[in-house]
């Protein structure tokens, strides 16, 4: 987590989203404070990427606001996204952190060592010089983790990071995400997976066909969930 003055809490207020006249999210509100980890889940369809592209700054929203309690500038560099499928540079491992460092501004002296530390942390030290490219997939996954973390973000936002993953790679990946939270790294995590949900949960955000039906309690949710889609969620009969 970052030494300097947190960006959280967001506030989200009456989020809109709309694309070629048809209401993707709608009405959407909540407020990510820090500590607790927080899960996005729906149904796939539901809208959870767009969601947590909104708050991440990568799309715009057709109304509503998105406010962290920083301003913008360091709004932007303080928090961190990690993909279904990671996005690695043609380079070598190492240089996919440094060269993430260097767009951020950190000083040039300090990239290498924090680079080390992270790949360390993920168990990719010994495939520093390798190209990224030439990674498996969960090893790729751990590196685009790895390189979240050397950004020292306040809060990470993980858009089903295990959705093309193994369970080996997923055990892992929920390692360095509980290591994470363990550093005092806000999480807030897209799932459509339910068991991923309640073993990373504290507390829940449901979203279903573009509207966030329930909000709170991890526990409260899976024992008695509010709403009748809620309800069938955890049933396994809501499939969008
Ligand atoms: N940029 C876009 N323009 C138009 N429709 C989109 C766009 N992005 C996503 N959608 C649609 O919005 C809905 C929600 O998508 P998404 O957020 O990816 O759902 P989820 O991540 O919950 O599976 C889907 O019907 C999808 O096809
Ligand atoms: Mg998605």
């Amino acid at each position: 987590m970052s030494s300097t003055v947190s960006i959280l809490p967001l506030r989200v207020q009456h989020l809109a989203f709309e694309a070629n006249g048809t209401q993707l999210l709608d009405d959407v509100g909540f407020t990510l404070e820090a500590g607790r980890r927080t899960v996005l889940l729906g149904p796939n369809g539901a809208g959870k990427s767009l969601l947590l592209r909104l708050c991440h700054g990568l799309l715009r929203p057709t109304s509503g606001k998105i406010q962290w309690s920083a301003g913008a500038q360091r709004a932007t560099r303080q928090q961190a996204m990690v993909f279904q499928r990671p996005v690695m540079l043609r380079r070598s491992t190492i240089s996919n952190i440094t060269h993430a460092l260097a767009v951020r501004g950190v000083a040039r002296e300090k990239r290498k060592a924090r680079a080390e530390s992270a790949l360390e942390i993920a168990g990719l030290a010994e495939l520093a010089r390798r190209p990224a490219r030439l990674l498996s997939g969960g090893e790729q996954q751990r590196l685009a983790l790895a390189r979240a973390w050397a950004t020292e973000p306040d809060i990470l936002f993980l858009d089903e990071p295990c959705a093309s993953l193994d369970p080996a790679a997923t055990h892992y990946v929920e390692a360095l995400i509980e290591g994470f939270h363990a550093d005092g790294t806000k999480i807030f995590m897209a799932t459509h997976d339910l068991m991923q949900a309640r073993r990373i949960g504290d507390e829940i955000l449901f979203l279903h066909k573009g509207r966030l039906l329930e909000s709170g309690d991890a526990t409260a949710f899976f024992v008695q969930p509010k709403t009748k889609e809620g309800r069938a969620f955890i049933a396994g009969e809501l499939l969008w």
